[in-house]
């Protein structure tokens, strides 16, 4: 799949009248994810947020933005995601001061069994899904779980805009322009345990951990600014973050559809097939590469002591969300 194929991209976008869908959908209908081809907006949101959606889609019209094709409204996922080719899952109830992702797990877990159930369906044969809403890796296994007829490798959770943020974090270390930064990698899941790994990442072509060459603030401030980035936004603005949630999704889909630089790779959340140790059918974040809307994790990278530690860390807490959904039945 590519957005090069005729007809408009059916793009589904759940939670569309929340603070992320505030964002999101301008970015997507002025061409963030299919470039020139035209999509079509189909937008999912539960009953009581409709009329603010509908106010939503009154500001889309006022954008007459070219390349948007249509735009359909409703709470029943069964015809929202008809024909979807792109489901982008972010509807769910953000986390608040002083939460935990794990927190959001019963509350969120049943939206995501009766998306997965309904996207099965009725969406389009080159479907791709992915799951923003949190926690999202978990989120993805148990909609994956409810889509048998879906193959796994369709459903991704979001971890870009953690690569977002270590690539930028990076960039301000080392005076670098973030177009020099390659390779940034997260490992495991999108919460407080997530493994940002400059080790493998290049800066204009020289390893980044060399670059940098201080192991203090890699381990002491930069992977703890880039994993715990979600809850300083949610003290600072006492709201999630939500405009580079969104074109952190774009960059996402993106890329997904569209494919991956030559020399460069990103890092989506995807069922685990063992590779590195992670164990099988976790929804765990790697860095891929993308071609015609499949990924493949990149292999062959080594890793040491530390890096093993941290992914293993992380992989382990994913482990213990797969069994918290499965005895509340959820997958
Ligand atoms: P929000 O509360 O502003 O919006 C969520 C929307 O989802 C609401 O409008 C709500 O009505 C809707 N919704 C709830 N249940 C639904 C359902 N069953 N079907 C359709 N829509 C439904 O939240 P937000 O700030 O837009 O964040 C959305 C999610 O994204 C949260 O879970 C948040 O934690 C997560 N998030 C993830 C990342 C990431 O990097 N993966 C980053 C930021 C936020
Ligand atoms: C983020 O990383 O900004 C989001 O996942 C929101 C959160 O709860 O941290």
């Amino acid at each position: 799949m590519s957005t090069n194929s005729s007809g408009p991209l059916k793009v589904a976008v759940t939670g569309a009248a929340g603070q992320i869908g505030y964002s999101l959908l301008f970015r997507i209908a002025s061409g963030a994810i299919a470039g020139d081809r035209p999509v079509e907006l189909r937008l999912l949101e539960i009953e009581p947020a409709l009329k603010a959606l509908e106010g939503v889609v009154m500001e889309l019209d006022d954008c007459a933005f070219p390349n948007l094709a249509g735009i359909e409204i409703g709470s029943d996922p069964e015809k929202i995601f008809d024909g979807a080719n792109l489901a982008l899952l972010v509807g769910a109830r953000p986390r608040g001061p002083g939460m935990e992702r794990g927190d959001l797990l019963s509350a969120n877990g049943a939206i995501f069994t009766a998306q997965g159930q309904a996207l099965n369906k009725v969406a389009a044969d080159d479907v791709r899904i992915g799951v923003t809403g949190n926690p999202a890796n978990t989120n993805a296994l148990i909609a994956a779980s409810n889509a048998p007829d879906i193959p796994k490798e369709r459903f991704s959770a979001l971890t870009r805009l953690d690569h977002n943020r270590a690539i930028s974090q990076l960039a301000a270390k080392t005076g670098a322009k973030v177009t020099d930064i390659k390779k940034m990698t997260i490992w495991g899941n999108h919460s407080a345990t997530q493994y940002p790994d400059i080790f493998h990442a290049e800066i204009a072509g020289r390893n980044a951990a060399e670059v940098v060459g201080d192991q203090a603030w890699i381990a002491d401030t930069f992977i703890p600014t880039v994993a715990k980035r979600g809850a300083a936004i949610i003290d600072a603005r006492g709201a999630s973050s939500a405009a580079s949630a969104a074109s952190a999704t774009c960059d996402a889909a993106r890329d997904w559809l569209n494919g991956t630089p030559e020399g460069d790779w990103v890092s989506m959340a995807v069922v685990s097939d063992g590779s590195y140790g992670v164990q099988e059918g976790l929804v765990s974040s790697f860095p891929v590469t993308t071609r015609d809307g499949n990924w493949e994790i990149v292999q062959g990278l080594e890793i040491d002591e530390f890096s093993r530690g941290k992914i293993d860390a992380s992989v382990a807490e994913l482990a213990d969300e797969k069994n918290a959904v499965t005895e509340l039945g959820l997958i």
